[in-house]
Order: structure tokens, then C-alpha cells, then sequence
């Protein structure tokens, strides 16, 4: 999967296929846009640490923040050391930390500011001079969509888009990435007109997660699974993402957007790519991104979309001893809205390996628990020889993958009770990470970030995966704009009642994960 990191990049005592070498990134620094909010102080500048910390990063990497407020460089440091203090996965150590700090600037500034970006220009000379960083940034795009055109096209202005020589200039952004096809073929073309396509790295943190990158172990490097993964042997596929979690302060990014737009557009159409794709020849990007897409593209919606659609809004309720309020009464959401916090939906593929299994993809804010799961459900053995009676307790046999909390692979099928009669009964196998692994798994953004500094663009999804997502996305949101609004569920429930109509329809039943 890995490209050959700068660092070794001629190194003739390096094996670049030598898997116990770790992957380093070469001379480079980060620069954050919208360093300030939320993601950035949760997950961005915690990874990065915990990047430092695993000795993946250069010695003389430089972090760059750019935002609204009037901080000298210490300020900055500061806010970047509580956040690593309270939300980085690896131990704080004092030298790795000193040795970061170092490498530390703020630029303060609005994004129309031309003289801030010239001042982002001369800090860059400034760290290529101090720190040896080789003129190799990244710009990350932490920061509300309707800016990214403006961030993009002031780096363009100011000369930052481009590197001298062999050095790189790469633009990392976060989703949403537009809130439907036209607009997210415009903001390609504006991106792709400032950097070339292979150094724009769209961000779908999902794809960073260890679990999802398992999903391509589990089926392309064994040989058990492969051969009832196809129409013959599975009967239909859930895919559920649950949160139980309410939308926070985040009303001004999520209403108008909701939960199909949010999560299903990407990191649920990512998963049902991985689950479904065919085998791609190599793991070079290309090669995954033409199976991904191939798949995407035969993705069909049911002509029933009042029928096989569901969306909803969480209610006021009692969620695990806590009082929390429903959608609508949250601060800054208006009390008409009909944003979804809950989606279903049906899809089938249209190709050889599945035609007719159905996937069902589900998300909702205020569920029961926050597990994100895939589970292949098999059909029932054609034929069972035992007494009636004896397989009252046999469900479908089903290949779960657990992409989180509890991260690994369940297998259940049945078995038979002991005893003297003949009774059979659903059992499970496990494999857990947390058993069969010493090391706990790195953090999403980890890999992601160490990726775009090693200019290593398999875990992106390529425009064209995001162009065909929503067009996957778009007829069922303009059903949903024309007719009909968010059915309410209770907040700690499993979403609304219209959804397990949906599957009852279909003779079947969500699992309860
Ligand atoms: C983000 C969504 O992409 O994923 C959020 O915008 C959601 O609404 C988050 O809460 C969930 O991520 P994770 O990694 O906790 O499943």
C-alpha cells in the first residue's frame, strides 16, 4: 500500500519493502486552517503528537496556525499543548513535546486577508530556513465548507500552492465536500485548478480507522470468505453507523445538512464499496479507486424511495438516566426544521456477484449505543434434516465486522446445545483486537495525517468517488425536500418505527448490534 516515504527515497540501505521499518514522513510542516475549532483541537493536533511521539514524524517538523484571533506564537503552543495534554492516545512526554513546540508558528488573520497570507508565506521561508522543512507543506482545510474555495484560491494568490523545485505543496480537506453533485463538481474544479489532483487529499476519517482497512484483508488475503461473499450465499447486508450523542454545539454545521448527507454520502458508501468491490489487481491507488468506483457506479435506489427511505429526528427523552433534549428543541436549530439526525436506506448493485441482495445502510445521532458495524447476513441452509423444533433458536448465519467500539470480527452461526436431545442454537465466534494484538490501533487522523506527508493518497476517496456518492445521495434527498418530514423517534431508541417497517417489508429485521 505504502509509496516510498521522501526520507528513503534513494537510500540505498533501505529495502523498500522491508515492512519492519516504519513509515516516516521526509522534511515537511502542517499548516491548519480553522485551528481553532473543534476537530483541530480534538483530533488533529492530538495526532499530530502522537505522530511525533511514535517518532514518525521529521525532527524539524513545523505546525502552522491560521485563524481569527490575536495569539502570539506561545498562545498557539499553549492551546495546541492542552489539547495533546487532554486528547492524545500516547503518553505526553516533555522532550517529544519540547522538540514539537519548536517547530511552532501562528499566523493570525481572516481568509479574504491578503496580508495575512503574505505573512504565511514569509512564515513558511522563515521554517524552511529555521527547520530544514524543504519547502514541504501541507494546508489542512479544517474549516467550515463555504470557505474552502476562498482558502484555496488566496494559497493560489499568494504563491503558496506551489513548491520550487522538488519540494510538494498538498491540500488536505475535511468533508463535507459540497452538499450535493453540482456543488461538489464546482468545488472540484476550483481545488483542481490551484493543485494538481494527485495532491488534493479529500479527508473520510472512516478510511483511516484500522477496521475498515481490514475489511480489504479480510477478503482479499484469505481464502474462507471469498467464495460465499456473492449473491449464492448472502442474503442481505446491513450497514449501521449509531451514535448516541445528540448533535452538540454543532447546529450551525448540521441543520440543513443531516444525517444521510453527513455520514451515509461518504463513510457509509465508503464501507459499502470496501465490502462489495471486487478484487483490485494491486493496492496502487489507482487500481482501488477503479474498483471502488466500478462498484459505486452499479449502486441502484429502489424506485420506491417513500417506501424504502426512512429519515427522523430524535425527541425529547430519558437516555440512560440523562434528560436530553430532542432535535428541535436544541439551541440553534429552528423548530421547523426537517433536517434528518436519522437515515435508512435501501440500495442493491447491479453486477454478476449481487444482484438482488439488498443493502441497508442506517445512522442516527441519539440511538442506543454509538457501534459501527457491517454485517453480512447469510441465507438459511436450504434444507435442514432435523426435528422440527430443533431449530427454533437458529437464526441466519452472519460475518459481523465490528469497525467500533469493540473492534473486530464476530462469525455466528449455529451449534448444537449439549445434551441428549438435538436443539440448535446461535453461537458465536470471536476475534478481537484488543486479544490478538499487543499494540492499541493508531487514531484515524494519525494515519491519515502521516499519509498526506508521505504523499500517500490510498485512504482518500479521488473526486470521482465523491462526484458518484452523491449521485447516489441526491434522488433520495430531493424525494425527501418534496415529500412528507422526519418521522420522531425517543432519543436512546433504535430510530424511528418506519424504519423496521422498511426491512419488515422486505421479510427481515435490523440486528440489534
Ligand atoms: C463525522 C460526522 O464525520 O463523523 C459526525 O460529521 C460524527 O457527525 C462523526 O459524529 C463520527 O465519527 P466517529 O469516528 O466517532 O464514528
Amino acid at each position: 500500500m505504502a509509496t516510498e516515504s521522501p526520507a528513503y527515497a534513494g537510500n540505498p540501505l533501505r529495502d523498500p519493502l522491508d515492512r519492519r521499518l516504519p513509515r516516516i514522513a521526509g522534511p515537511s510542516g502542517l499548516v491548519i486552517f480553522g485551528v481553532t475549532g473543534d476537530l483541530s483541537r480534538k483530533k488533529l493536533m492530538p495526532a499530530v503528537y502522537d505522530l511525533a511521539n511514535r517518532g514518525l514524524l521529521p525532527p524539524g517538523f513545523a505546525l502552522v496556525g491560521f485563524a481569527r484571533r490575536d495569539w502570539a506564537d506561545e498562545d498557539f503552543a499553549q492551546v495546541v499543548h492542552d489539547a495533546v495534554k487532554e486528547h492524545a492516545r500516547t503518553p505526553f512526554r516533555e522532550e517529544v513535546w519540547q522538540q514539537l513546540a519548536e517547530g511552532m508558528r501562528f499566523v493570525p488573520g481572516e481568509f479574504d486577508d491578503d496580508s495575512a497570507f503574505e505573512t504565511l508565506k514569509s512564515t513558511i521561508e522563515d521554517l524552511d530556513k529555521a527547520r530544514g522543512t524543504g519547502g514541504n507543506f501541507a494546508f489542512y482545510l479544517s474549516v467550515p465548507p463555504k470557505f474552502f474555495a476562498n482558502v484555496v484560491q488566496q494559497l493560489k494568490k499568494h504563491g503558496l500552492s506551489q513548491g520550487t523545485g522538488s519540494s510538494w505543496r498538498r491540500a488536505v480537506i475535511e468533508k463535507p465536500f459540497g452538499h450535493d453533485l453540482q456543488s461538489a463538481q464546482e468545488l472540484n474544479k476550483t481545488v483542481h485548478d490551484v493543485f494538481p489532483p494527485n495532491e488534493v487529499f479529500r479527508i473520510d476519517h472512516y478510511l483511516g480507522k484500522e477496521t475498515v482497512q481490514n475489511i480489504l484483508a479480510l477478503r482479499f488475503a484469505n481464502t474462507m470468505y471469498e467464495p460465499i461473499w456473492n449473491r449464492s450465499y448472502v442474503d442481505h447486508v446491513q450497514i449501521t453507523m449509531a451514535e448516541d450523542i445528540g448533535i452538540g454545539g454543532r447546529a450551525g454545521y448540521y441543520d440543513g445538512i443531516g444525517a444521510a448527507r453527513d455520514v451515509i454520502q461518504n463513510h457509509l458508501l465508503q464501507l459499502l464499496a470496501l465490502t462489495a468491490m471486487e478484487e483490485p489487481g494491486s493496492f496502487h491507488p489507482k487500481a482501488l479507486t477503479a474498483e471502488k468506483l466500478k462498484v459505486l457506479g452499479a449502486v441502484v435506489l429502489p424506485e420506491d424511495l417513500g417506501k424504502y427511505t426512512v429519515r427522523g429526528q430524535y425527541a425529547h427523552a430519558w437516555q440512560g438516566g440523562e434528560e436530553v433534549l430532542g432535535y428541535l428543541e436544541e439551541d440553534g436549530i429552528d423548530p421547523k426544521s426537517k433536517t434528518d439526525t436519522y437515515a435508512a436506506i435501501k440500495v442493491e448493485i447491479n453486477n454478476r456477484r449481487w444482484a438482488g441482495v439488498p443493502f441497508y445502510l442506517r445512522t442516527g445521532k441519539r440511538l442506543g449505543r454509538r457501534v459501527t458495524e457491517i454485517a453480512v447476513v447469510f441465507k438459511r441452509a436450504p434444507y435442514l434434516p432435523f426435528e422440527s423444533g430443533a431449530t427454533e433458536e437458529l437464526g441466519q448465519n452472519a460475518l459481523v465486522i465490528r469497525v467500533q467500539p469493540d473492534e473486530g470480527v464476530t462469525v455466528r452461526f449455529g451449534s448444537k446445545v449439549p445434551g441428549t436431545s438435538t436443539e440448535v442454537r446461535d453461537v458465536s465466534m470471536d476475534f478481537a483486537y484488543g486479544e490478538s494484538f499487543t499494540e492499541s490501533s493508531p487514531e484515524a487522523y494519525e494515519r491519515l495525517i502521516l499519509d498526506v506527508l508521505l504523499g500517500d493518497a490510498n485512504l482518500f476517496p479521488r473526486h470521482q468517488e465523491v462526484e458518484l456518492s452523491w449521485t447516489i445521495l441526491d434522488p433520495i434527498e430531493q424525494h425527501w425536500d418534496k415529500h412528507g418530514k422526519p418521522a420522531q423517534y425517543a432519543s436512546g431508541t433504535w430510530g424511528p418505527a418506519e424504519a423496521d417497517e422498511m426491512l419488515a417489508r422486505d421479510g427481515r429485521s435490523w440486528r440489534r448490534p
